[in-house]
């Protein structure tokens, strides 16, 4: 048997007093990629950023459970030290913290284990290598100028080196050309192993081409009206979501 690692039961969320989460409930395992599509302000940035604990997602009801254990009420740095990783749909610059200092840093917080220069160094360029970026990147300032693409891409190689249980990429792959599509999914596709899960946010079906995940949830309006597996993405590249819209209120 899989082991569970994530399970949400119930999960309702408000932003500043209005009701955005209205009662999620997802499970997913060790070892399984699970896709989260749906129309805009549906609520997927709000669920990835309540499993990660940011402070203005207000949890009114319902539970988070990562590996048996409660976490709704722990900080983000917990969470990150317990192995959640988020990949922001906005990822923010910083000024004056290289990448290289950023990850090193980050990895040291999230093992405990003090991170020494020269193997880091060393892990670093090979991530990088693996995701076809320059290792020139390592010395710039965190996101300072970089494209709407390369900022994914980094995004990618924080995963890569952090090593988190549960990934959650939310929007990755909106703005990268069809190469680098194509290297984020051989990213996340190497990531990947049974002892970990992906959690992928997205509209577009190229990288599920290549992620081959095992559910495809949708959620609407704040909770996940359909599960299945990647036909359920097809449908709604074909017939977008006017079809489920109507399955849905033709339930009520
Ligand atoms: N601070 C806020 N105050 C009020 N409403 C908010 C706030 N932040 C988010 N919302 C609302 O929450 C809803 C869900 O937003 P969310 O970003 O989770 O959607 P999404 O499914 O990720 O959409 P997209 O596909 O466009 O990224 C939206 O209607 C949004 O306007
Ligand atoms: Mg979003």
């Amino acid at each position: 048997m899989k082991d569970k690692l994530l399970d949400i039961d119930n999960l309702k969320v408000n932003i500043d007093e209005k009701e955005i989460l209205k009662g999620i409930d997802l499970q997913i395992n060790s070892g399984e990629i699970h896709v989260i599509m749906g129309p805009n302000g549906g609520g997927k940035s709000t669920l990835a950023y309540t499993l990660m604990g940011h402070p203005k997602y207000e949890i009114v009801d319902g539970e988070i459970e990562l590996e048996g254990e409660v976490i709704n009420d722990l900080s983000p740095d917990k969470r990150a030290k317990k192995g959640i990783f988020l990949s922001f749909q906005y990822p923010e610059e910083i000024q004056g913290v290289t990448v290289e200092e950023f990850l090193r840093t980050a990895k040291t917080s999230v093992t405990g284990e003090m991170q020494k220069i020269i193997p880091f160094k060393r892990l670093l360029k090979e991530k990088m290598e693996e995701l076809d970026m320059k290792e020139e990147y390592a010395s710039r300032y965190l996101n300072l100028g970089f494209s709407g693409g390369e900022k994914k891409k980094n995004e990618i190689l924080q995963m890569s080196v952090l090593e988190p249980k549960l990934a959650i990429l939310d929007e990755t792959d909106s703005g990268l050309d069809v190469d680098a599509i194509k290297i984020v999914a051989e990213g996340v596709n190497r990531f990947k192993n049974e002892e970990r899960a992906i959690l992928v946010i997205t509209h577009y079906n190229k990288l599920l081409d290549y992620l081959k995940p095992d559910y495809v949830h949708i959620l609407m309006d704040g909770k996940i009206v359909k599960t299945g597996g990647i036909e359920l993405a097809e449908e709604v590249d074909k017939n977008g979501y006017e079809n489920i819209k109507a399955e849905v209120s033709s339930m009520k």
